[in-house]
């Protein structure tokens, strides 16, 4: 492992069984919900995951986090296998990396204080701290992600807050024990626009000031574009394309990438010419593909497609796509300007 790489994922998978039917007629199904990812987030970067709703992004962030365990593969964080830990020493690690969610309605327990909220990871982390030091790391915290003065906000309820500023309790609660990674899921898609943008500088100021390595998993390419050094585009629980923001964005090399760049880059265009950049059809994580998953969406397809899956391969620098037919495609003429 690289000494510059904070987390190496090396062939993760995690697939869930569901029952369904009745006694008499059971059926069981595989959801291959994340499908032999490996990649890597180096120290101080904050890596981008986007893809569609079902492809595996949230699955991915719960395994580091440790608040899942995989079905195969491994998980090296900070020099140590995470799958390899017992409980004792998975509860030590969880110290050093922290998750914000969604929906902080979700996170925030309505019935306690603020202060109480943040406060309880440094009592269960950091128990030779006294109260007063507890309240004063609580208050720095909330300063830090820019509720000020914290004594306005400490004593409230989450009732008490505006969505943006539950948010930015959560973030002060995954801080405060100074972790060295945060996966943040989505944190800013039940927001009002208007308050996304604090929320988004709030945190690329933190990982600045305090030096943080941060998984960013998003819907939307242009906010992904905003906040991350590095992206990683998955499909059906692989990653399709992974590269530096600018290549992603201005060079897509993967079928799937190229449609939503150009989504969002320019909508008409889109809409004009959809039946040449991604066929229509969901992603159903029950199946098992002998060939490309991106089949049966893919416009460009040949019969390689259909008879392997393609490997992540080298295309230039740091960027890696995973398509039989990326370089015949290259060509292809998209808006890319975001
Ligand atoms: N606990 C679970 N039990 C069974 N299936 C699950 C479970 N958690 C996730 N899945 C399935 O695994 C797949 C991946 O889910 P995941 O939540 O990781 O997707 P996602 O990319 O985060 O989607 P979204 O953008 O909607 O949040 C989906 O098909 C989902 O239904
Ligand atoms: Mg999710």
């Amino acid at each position: 492992m690289a000494k510059d790489v904070l987390i190496e994922i090396k062939n993760l998978k995690k697939t869930f069984t569901k029952k369904t039917g009745n006694i008499f007629r059971r059926k069981i199904t595989h959801v291959h919900a994340v499908n032999n990812v490996s990649l890597e987030i180096n120290k101080g970067e904050i890596l981008g995951i986007i893809g569609e709703s079902g492809c595996g992004k949230t699955t991915t962030a719960r395994m580091i986090m440790r608040l899942m365990k995989e079905s195969s593969g491994d998980i090296i964080f900070d020099g140590t296998n995470l799958s390899k830990l017992n409980d004792a020493q998975t509860n030590k690690m969880r110290k050093k990396m922290q998750m914000i969610f969604q929906d902080p309605y979700d996170t925030l327990n309505p019935g306690m204080r603020i202060l109480d909220i943040i406060m309880e990871p440094l009592n269960a982390h950091e128990k030779g701290l006294s109260y007063e030091e507890k309240v004063v790391r609580v208050q720095d915290a909330v300063e830090a992600i820019d509720l000020k003065p914290a004594e306005d906000f400490i004593y409230r309820y989450p009732h008490q807050l505006s969505g943006g500023q539950r948010q930015r309790v959560a973030i002060a609660r995954a801080i405060i024990l100074e972790p060295l990674f945060i996966a943040a899921d989505e944190p800013t898609s039940m927001l009002d626009v208007s308050v996304r943008a604090g929320i988004l500088n709030a945190l690329l100021s933190l990982k600045k000031k305090m030096g943080l390595t941060m998984m960013f998993i998003t819907h939307d390419l242009s906010t992904a574009s905003y906040m991350c050094d590095r992206i990683a585009v998955m499909y059906q629980g692989r990653v399709v394309e992974i590269g530096p923001t600018k290549k992603i964005i201005h060079n897509p090399s993967h079928p799937y990438t190229k449609a939503l760049v150009s989504v969002v880059a320019d909508l008409n265009y889109f809409i004009e010419n959809k039946e040449s950049i991604i066929l229509d059809g969901e992603v159903d994580a029950t199946i098992v593909h002998e060939g490309c998953p991106f089949v049966s969406r893919c416009p460009h397809q040949e019969s390689s497609c259909h008879s392997h899956p393609p490997e992540l391969e080298k295309i230039e620098n740091q960027h890696y796509v995973s398509c039989h037919c990326h370089l015949d495609i290259n060509d292809q003429k998209l808006p890319v300007s975001l």
